[in-house]
């Protein structure tokens, strides 16, 4: 299981630094989950010298295709894996509601977190409209079809499922639509690169929970989290991680 808390634009760097004394003093190594957090890019520093050495891993949330180049205010994968990063969380639905990302530019900035031996984590989610109009396996599969259309093979591929509409509001997928989304994904997966496709985790995330992550990680193919929310305080993130 892979616990993976995303900050989104949250924390100065006295609370980050905060936060990473009080959860190395309390994260007992698990041998059955890991401990993965995408923090503001800025802190990645701090990250890289408060974690070295202990079992828990980083990542970015989110990276520029080029290696370099005139694109001002953005960080190239290059950049970041200087940091220690193990990861890149890629088409959160943030970025692609509020900052237009495309899936012809998720599928480039997957390829680029490749290209760099990083693990690329794909964020795929209906929103509620197509939610209501029964389009929510449609969605997925052209997120899935062009979001992974420069990749060879899944090895390092990650996949978290985010129902649009769960994302910061409470709501959370039933355990029968987690499932039935969960193993569309699988499918697909398999289908496309055989049995290559079974190794690759799939993540839920949506208003996830201390009280309500138990019901959701016995749920077949849900192999893990990706908390925004209830990642922000150590006490619930590790009553999460715990959990499983
Ligand atoms: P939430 O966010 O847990 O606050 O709903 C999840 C996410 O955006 O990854």
């Amino acid at each position: 299981m892979i616990v993976a808390a995303n900050w989104k634009m949250n924390k100065t760097l006295s609370e980050a630094q905060a936060y990473l004394t009080e959860l190395k003093s309390a994260l007992a190594p698990s041998p059955t989950a890991q401990a993965l957090f995408f923090p503001p890019a800025v802190f990645l520093p701090c990250f890289q010298k408060e974690l070295q050495g202990t079992p828990i891993f980083f990542g970015a949330q989110n990276c520029h295709f080029e290696a370099s180049g005139a694109f001002t205010g953005e960080m190239s994968v290059p950049m970041l894996k200087d940091f220690g990063i193990s990861t890149v969380l890629i088409g959160h639905s943030e970025r692609r509601h509020i900052f237009s990302e495309t899936d012809a530019m998720l599928a480039k900035k997957v390829s680029a977190v490749l290209k760099a031996g990083l693990s690329p984590l794909l964020c795929v989610g209906e929103n509620e409209d197509e939610r209501v109009f029964g389009k929510t396996l449609d969605r997925i599969t052209h997120q899935l079809e062009q979001g992974l259309s420069l990749v060879e093979t899944p090895e390092s591929i990650v996949i978290a499922y985010e129902p649009v509409w769960a994302i910061g509001t409470g709501k959370v997928a039933s355990a029968k639509d987690i499932w039935r989304v969960h193993q569309f994904i699988r499918d697909w997966l398999v289908q496309k690169w055989g049995d290559s496709g079974l190794a690759v985790p799939l993540l839920y995330g949506g208003s996830l929970t201390a009280q309500n992550c138990k019901e959701i990680a016995a749920i077949e193919n849900v192999n893990g989290f990706l908390i925004g929310g209830a990642s922000l305080k150590v006490s619930s993130y590790l009553e999460i991680f715990q959990s499983v």
